[in-house]
């Protein structure tokens, strides 16, 4: 007789994957036990197989991969100890203070395959400092950085065979912070989860690396003065999916925001940071609480001043994205993405496309310091293994 330890490990491991049509936007779908049963991390030759994936085809679906990692700790307590498990669904009491209050953030970066096999990351501890200060805002502990980079690289590791080959895509790793302790009237949780979980990645739009049409929204806002909209709480994202979705049915990429309070200053795409370039000045909006300090962000405006632009960040009225000779937008999911068309109160100003944009001069310099083909002299690559 099989013992249920075995049969519930047995029932874990396998089938891991399977081809057939698209749900996911990969082409392939993977399957899996709906629970992960918390079974520790323990490396096999299966982790190490081919999975047949058409790495030429990824697009932003979520694939399941093997491993999560998880850490656990209570309210005024500091996290101690993580553990890889298998992916899997996860318990929450239905009064959690992430469900409830939306006491939550979330976090993205990606592994990269280089050429020669190697793995590595860019700059994750960019994103720990951002998930720090972002848990302050929330009333949440945080991971320390070291906690929070080893998570991400034992996660990159763990699920390495997911990884796409050099230049076909990336692992994109997101780690969550959330109240998962119960709590009824509203206050911070007892106790706090954080948990990393992986997916290979393509292109985010359907465009693929085709420039965006931008809708101006000006009824809908993402955040407002004094909200969260600076930190990468989960609460700053399910307010846009109304315009987005409006606008996508408009046969619209994606929405551009204006600030709440004038309604007339850019602010940020649903889940990217803009830059406008006029003549030699490459300007994007201030960090004044709003808008999220975007770790492609940080680095554009770096290379940038490689380059000699003169790079501002400050208030930029709707009305001198008319004027702009480029308009872009940067994020870890999106990567850098030239903007085609913006419409605002009816009339679409186009913008001139060539391959000679500054913005893609821009990330193929941002990609060759990934790729290890140009130094990195800032030390924003880490390497995994
Ligand atoms: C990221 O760039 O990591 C994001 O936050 C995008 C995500 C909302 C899909």
């Amino acid at each position: 007789m099989i013992k249920t330890s075995l049969l519930l490990r047995i029932l874990a491991r396998g089938p891991l994957i399977t081809s057939c049509s698209s749900k996911n936007g990969s082409g392939y779908v993977a399957i899996r036990s709906a629970s992960s049963l918390q079974e520790p991390y323990e490396s096999s030759e299966d982790d190490e197989s081919n999975n047949n994936i058409d790495w030429n085809n990824l697009g932003f679906g979520l694939m399941q991969t093997d491993y999560m990692y998880t850490m656990k700790c209570g309210k005024d307590e500091q996290f101690k100890q993580g553990q890889l498990t298998r992916y899997g669904n996860i318990e929450l009491s239905p009064s959690a203070g992430v469900l409830n209050y939306g006491q939550g953030l979330f976090e993205g970066t990606k592994a990269y395959r280089r050429e020669d096999g190697g793995l590595f990351l860019f700059r994750p501890q960019q994103n720990a400092i951002r998930m720090q200060i972002g848990a302050e805002r929330m009333c949440m502990p945080s991971p320390s950085i070291e906690q929070f980079v080893d998570a991400v690289k034992q996660i990159a590791l763990a699920n390495k065979r997911w990884i796409p080959p050099s230049g076909k895509g990336s692992l994109y790793i997101r780690p969550l912070l959330m109240g998962s302790g119960s709590i009824l009237g509203l206050a911070p949780a007892s106790e706090y989860t954080f948990l990393v979980y992986a997916s290979p990645v393509g292109n985010y739009y359907k465009e693929g690396t085709a420039s965006l049409n931008l809708y101006v929204e000006d009824e809908y806002h993402r955040t407002m003065r004094g909200g969260a909209g600076g930190v990468k709480s989960i609460t700053n994202y399910a307010p846009v999916l109304k315009a987005m979705c409006k606008a996508k049915d408009r046969g619209f990429s994606d929405v551009l925001y204006l600030d709440s309070e004038n309604k007339r200053n850019v602010e940020e795409v649903s889940c990217s940071n803009v830059f406008i370039l006029k003549g030699n000045v490459l300007s994007t909006p201030v960090t004044n609480g709003n808008i999220l300090e975007g770790i492609t962000r940080k680095s554009i405006m770096d290379i940038a001043c490689d380059f000699s632009y003169k790079v501002e960040e400050r208030c930029i009225p709707i009305e001198e994205l008319i004027d702009a000779d480029e308009v872009f937008c940067t994020g870890t999911a999106v990567g850098v993405a030239p903007v085609g068309s913006i419409s605002y109160k009816g009339k679409r100003t186009e913008y001139k496309m060539s391959t000679e944009l500054a913005c893609l001069k821009l990330y193929s310099r941002l990609v060759e310091i990934q790729k290890g083909t140009i130094e990195d002299k800032r030390g924003w690559i880490v390497q995994v293994d």
